[in-house]
């Protein structure tokens, strides 16, 4: 008995093994991603009841309730697969933000997105531009693909540096990847100084412009790229239904770019990427106003509030475009 029992035991190590060495290198390297817990595991985790969240920048204001009710009307159509080319969504999106349809593309979440552009972007010794710190997901991408990271820190004051990530610009740069406001430091890009950045871009690489917390943003000098989408800069926007619109459980983000960028991207994508509730639901939401500016006044609000918090309390902190505060003194991995 112990004999065959030690024979099924080498059996399974050799497969483990040998599937390991199938992994594809990339992969094999890659950390898995470590999400925000959810409440009910740090209740159970320490005893605790009523958590509050606050991990994931997620909005307390909850779910729009043009979306709730977009989406529970729909729920007799179930049976139905979704619009593969999110038709209607995708329309409602280019009308909001004043661009052509084709212009426009949706994926779930924008975590895929980044994957997606990663996906038809990247090959093995391409150089990829990320600041740091930052959202993980563009190192993530950039290690699936076997491209290079190359890590461009953000100034003292946890600003972006413009002329070092102009500097670290090289032939083989592919994707630029910006963040603003930037997860997790909420500091952001000024309009004039992306401008100037944009201005000594060489064409071949393209800028990845993660405006996530962009509807949070009040400074007057704020940009979301997507002015410079429609100008023709090699630029995607990217954009998402988590943040001021409430609805991270259902999935959906969006990008803007050129027609031709988001043709390529719409060839990697999976056919029903979106599902019917996320399509329905992100629609509405998008003509929810209300809601919208709720969200935000209401974080305005709350910003200022914690900063007075603060200071009474000798709490260092970084003024924030998001609904995140940033403590400077916080290390980074
Ligand atoms: C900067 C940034 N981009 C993208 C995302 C992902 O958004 P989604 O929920 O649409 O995948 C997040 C989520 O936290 C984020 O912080």
């Amino acid at each position: 008995m112990t004999a065959i029992v030690n024979l099924l035991f080498l059996r399974v190590s050799q497969v483990g093994k040998s599937v390991q060495s199938r992994v594809r290198r990339a992969v094999y390297g890659l950390p898995p991603y470590s999400p925000g817990k959810p409440i009910w595991e740090v209740e159970q985790e320490l005893g605790l009841q009523h958590v509050i969240k606050l991990a994931s920048n997620e909005n307390p204001f909850g779910p729009s309730p043009k979306a709730q009710k977009a989406m529970a009307n729909y729920l007799a159509q179930l049976h139905r697969y979704p619009d593969a080319n999110a038709y209607t969504l995708r329309r409602a999106i280019s009308a909001h933000c004043d661009v052509a349809w084709d212009q426009v593309m949706v994926g779930n979440g924008a975590d895929e997105l980044i994957t997606l552009i990663s996906e038809t972007f990247l090959a093995e010794g391409d150089e990829v531009i990320i600041p740091h710190p930052t959202f993980s997901e563009y190192a993530f991408g950039t290690h699936l693909m076997d491209a290079k990271p190359c890590l461009v820190g953000l100034s003292d004051r946890f600003e972006y540096d413009l002329e070092a990530v102009q500097n670290a610009v090289t032939t083989r740069t592919k994707l630029i990847f910006f963040c603003s406001p930037n997860n997790p430091t909420g500091t952001y890009i000024r309009k004039k100084e992306f401008e100037q950045f944009l201005a000594t871009l060489s064409s071949h690489a393209i800028v990845v412009f993660d405006a996530a917390y962009s509807d949070y943003a009040t400074a007057e000098d704020y940009t979301d790229g997507l002015e410079y989408v429609k100008k023709g800069c090699p630029i995607i926007a990217l954009h998402t239904f988590s943040k001021i619109y409430g609805l991270a459980g259902i999935r959906v983000g969006f990008g803007i770019s050129t027609p031709e960028i988001v043709g390529f991207i719409n060839r990697v994508k999976e056919p029903f990427n979106v599902n019917v509730l996320a399509q329905v639901g992100a629609a509405a939401a998008l003509d929810d106003r209300e809601h919208v500016s709720r969200s935000k006044l209401g974080n305005e609000s709350g910003r200022n509030e914690l900063y007075q918090a603060f200071e009474s309390l000798g709490i260092c902190y970084l003024p924030s475009m998001s609904n995140f505060i940033f403590d400077p003194h916080r290390r980074t991995n």
